[in-house]
């Protein structure tokens, strides 16, 4: 899982052939920044990757080094096993939506669309044909004559999609297309486009900062922290078997709790947080300190009276969901803030109020400090 070149059960196969993108030991500086630092990774074709990651630790750099929009300062690149490194952007078979999507303002939407097949030599009607095609797969039939400046934020994103799945490139890149759309629009868009790559077997590499899409719309999720490739593994993998502090905490707000893991016996260890005692799989994590990933439904509250050998806590804030309550939980030992979910909202804990909390042993895993 942690293997930069494994491929998953759940990606289509690459029997047929080569990943339809891999990295090999590719390094990209800028001058004295290591933007990009040795990392590997295939991406199978017909498949949705994303490159998730906090802000500077190399996404859009990766992007553009798949794109050929940077040049590589080591390694080697592949598209469908050809090496591309030194080829130029024109080169590659490959597209790219940005995350300002810069449509050509003073084109109408089939101008926008049909602007990379007529560049291509492409016969008008042909052209017009393909380009009406991925309009309609885009929902957009009826706005060819329109202009971007009258197409709302979602309308102007699809435009760019469907300029860009036009050329059919072997491999579509997306470098965060929905910051600019609200929510709601943003879940509709973010069903789109991971529709269309799977109606269509489209090979994407996708980046997100936002770990909650690349949950939902990933066949595989590449973590990047710090120009290297924390974790590549399915989004179960991810969010259930983190490799490290690092990634239990970017996936799903998950509570970082200090444990103590002891000998192991088989496949699990007693694990020991405050004064609490679990039997769990220790993931080869070796005896002494580690953390506890605690997602916010894990956390069990209950009244202090009923707290013989629970962490003591106190309620600090409380809030109501409508289908469930949202509690911070402050503790002394283990020393943590708690961020904890709770289906039960008809009798709620108070804020101030003394609390007993255990751990549902199910929804916990260990990672290793780092
Ligand atoms: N042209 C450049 N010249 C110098 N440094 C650069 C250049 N482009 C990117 N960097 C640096 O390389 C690192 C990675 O940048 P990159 O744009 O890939 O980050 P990112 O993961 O896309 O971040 P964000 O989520 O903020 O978009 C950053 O430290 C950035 O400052
Ligand atoms: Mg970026």
């Amino acid at each position: 899982m942690n293997d930069s070149t494994g491929n998953d059960s759940t990606a289509i196969s690459v029997d047929a052939g080569h990943p339809a993108v891999r990295f090999e030991d590719v390094t990209k500086r800028y001058g004295g920044v290591v933007a990009v630092d040795a990392i590997g990774f295939d991406i199978a074709p017909g498949t949705l990757v994303t490159l998730l990651g906090p802000s500077g630790c190399g996404k859009t750099t990766t992007l553009r080094l798949i794109a050929g929009l940077e040049q590589a300062s080591g390694g080697r690149i592949l598209i469908d096993g050809t090496d591309v490194t030194a080829l130029s952007a024109a080169e590659r078979d490959v597209s790219m939506v940005f995350q300002s999507y810069a449509l050509f303002p003073h084109m109408d939407v089939m101008e926008n669309v049909s602007y990379g097949l007529k560049a291509m030599g492409l016969k008008k009607a042909e052209v017009e044909a393909r380009a009406a095609e991925k309009l309609s797969l885009v929902g957009l039939s009826g706005y060819e004559k329109r202009q971007p400046s009258e197409l709302s934020g979602g309308q102007q994103q699809r435009v760019a999609v469907a300029r860009a799945i036009v050329l059919e490139p072997k491999v579509l890149l997306f470098d965060e297309p929905l910051s600019n759309l609200d929510a709601k629009l943003r879940r509709r868009v973010r069903d789109e486009i991971r529709g269309l790559q799977q109606d269509l077997a489209l090979t994407v590499v996708y980046v997100t900062h936002d770990q909650e899409e690349a949950l939902a719309v990933s066949d595989r999720i590449i973590v990047m922290r710090s120009a290297r490739v924390a974790q590549d593994g399915t989004p179960r993998e991810l969010y259930n078997a983190p490799a490290s502090r690092f990634v239990a905490d970017f996936m799903g707000d998950a509570n970082l709790l200090e444990a103590t893991v002891g000998k192991h016996h088989g496949e699990v260890a007693e694990v020991r947080v405050g004064p609490l005692s679990l039997d769990l799989p220790h993931r080869r994590i070796v005896p002494g300190a580690a953390a506890l990933a605690v997602r916010p439904h894990a956390v069990r509250l209950a009244a202090a009276s009923d707290g013989k050998g629970a962490i003591e806590g106190r309620v600090t804030k409380a809030a109501y969901l409508g289908d469930h309550m949202e509690y911070t939980v402050t503790t002394v030992s283990p020393e943590a803030e708690l961020f904890a979910t709770d289906a039960d909202v008809n009798r709620p804990h108070a804020v101030g109020a003394e609390v007993a909390v255990r751990l549902d042993p199910e929804s916990v895993v260990l990672v290793a400090n780092d």
